[in-house]
């Protein structure tokens, strides 16, 4: 028993390390060292756990998403790092997302022959055969030349829906070719409506049959931790990045045909619900709003005639609620009442974190952080093995918890403990 409580911590501490910006201070290649040497054997430790020591060098080896983590880290310059790893301020709402999952434990159900059982769910007509969602992330090739393909080809091998960031680094119609299928698109709306318009028609003109309007980021953010990392990078960043907005827009390439003269940024402190009424008697795609926490603006969301809704605070990376979003997820499904689809992501690691999710009443889980620690350090087949893991955690405790489809995954297979 002493010994997994130690692994436990020994773990923890590994994790903590490779994700905190004292690395971005060694020299590239020293983590292992670093690792080693900053975690003495304790005493009574027997086995030498040289597993917790050593980086992975291909998905295969790895036993859970976390083994990806340290090896991206490495991988990538610390700016690139700092960008993917970053929340705001302290990162407190960023820890908050995985704390978050301890306040809620599951019941598991006795006596149940769960040989045989379903992950599929259905969102807007259409099946999916996991209730896990890749959720969208700009700029993805500054982690892997690849980038958002990549992406796009594992989630067409392993089936699962893909969004698709604004500001992605591919076109819409490149990743819909790779991914085989229609992709949902993520839309900052910017301060221009016209603006707003084109990426509009674009996507949908692609076959996007779902719009996700982010509306947490009214107001820029505070990255700290990607500020002090843009420190430590060595390289010049002005080679790549250009100034100001025409400058930040120039490599994405769904604002090739669009003027962005005068824009401000693609963030939009103008959005309010007339300018979500506005945009869904604008297209014909479903809306789904990403970034609501509150039960309040859940009940607007119905009222507005918005199709779905995504509980998000955008991986800890806008405001500082330091409210994880599974705090978050029970007034929002109490205020929408089973009248729209809501999904959730923040801090999604374990297959349990998803059950916990489902059983609160989310449709599905997007996942951010780790594809992309599974894309940076081993592109295409790194985000496969990211996702096969949380496909078999996931499927490994609804069986032991006694749930054959996901229907049955309801509230009384958790206990909340909120306060
Ligand atoms: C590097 C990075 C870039 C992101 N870019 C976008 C984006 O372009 N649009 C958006 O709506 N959300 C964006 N997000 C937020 C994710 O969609 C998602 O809400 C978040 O990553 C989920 O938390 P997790 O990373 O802990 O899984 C980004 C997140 C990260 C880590």
């Amino acid at each position: 028993m002493q010994s997994i409580d130690r692994s436990q911590s020994r773990r923890r501490f590994l994790k903590f390390l490779a994700g905190s910006p004292l690395l971005a201070l060694c020299a590239p290649g020293s983590i292992e060292e670093l690792i080693a040497s900053a975690f003495q054997k304790p005493s009574g430790w027997t086995a030498d756990e040289p597993s917790l020591q050593k980086l992975i060098t291909s998905p295969e080896q790895a036993l859970s998403v976390f083994d990806f983590e340290p090896v991206a880290r490495q991988t990538l310059p610390p700016a690139h790092w700092g960008y993917m790893a970053t929340g705001v301020d302290d990162d407190a709402t960023l820890h908050a997302n995985r704390t978050a999952f301890s306040k809620f434990q599951i019941r598991p159900r006795r006596l149940i022959d769960v040989r045989k059982f379903d992950t599929s769910t259905e969102i807007f007509g259409v099946k999916w055969k996991t209730p896990i969602v890749i959720a969208p992330v700009g700029s993805q090739r500054a982690f892997h030349s690849e980038g958002e393909l990549a992406v796009a080809k594992a989630a067409a091998s392993r089936g699962h829906l893909q969004i698709l960031s604004t500001v992605t680094t591919t076109s819409i119609e490149d990743v819909i070719a790779a991914r085989g299928a229609p992709v949902w698109y993520q839309l900052y709306p910017t301060t221009s409506w016209n603006v707003a318009q084109a990426l509009v028609k674009r996507a949908e003109a692609a076959g996007a049959p779902v719009l996700v309007l982010t509306v947490d980021l009214p107001a820029g953010r505070n990255t700290e931790t990607l500020e002090r990392l843009k420190k430590v990078d060595s390289r010049n960043c002005a080679n790549c990045h250009q100034p100001g907005i025409e400058g930040r827009l120039k490599r994405k390439p769904m604002f090739d045909k669009i003027d962005v003269k005068g824009l401000a940024d693609y963030y939009a402190p103008t959005l309010t619900w007339d300018f979500v009424r506005r945009l869904k008697d604008s297209t014909k795609m479903k809306l789904v709003l990403k970034g609501i926490v509150t039960r309040e603006d859940a009940a607007l969301s119905v009222e507005n005639g918005v199709d779905g809704l995504i509980v998000s605070n955008h991986g800890g990376r806008a405001e500082e609620s330091g409210r994880g979003t599974m705090e978050c997820l029970p007034e929002v499904i109490d205020a929408v009442q089973g009248r729209i689809p809501v999904l959730i992501d923040g801090g999604f690691r374990r297959g349990t974190d998803i059950f916990k999710a489902l059983a609160i009443g989310a449709k599905a889980v997007c996942v951010g952080r780790p594809y992309l620690w599974g894309l940076a350090s081993f592109g295409q087949p790194g985000v496969e093995k990211v996702l096969d893991i949380l496909r078999v955690e996931f499927e490994l405790i609804m069986r032991q918890a006694g749930a054959t489809s996901i229907e049955q995954i309801k509230r009384t297979y958790v206990v909340e403990n909120l306060r």
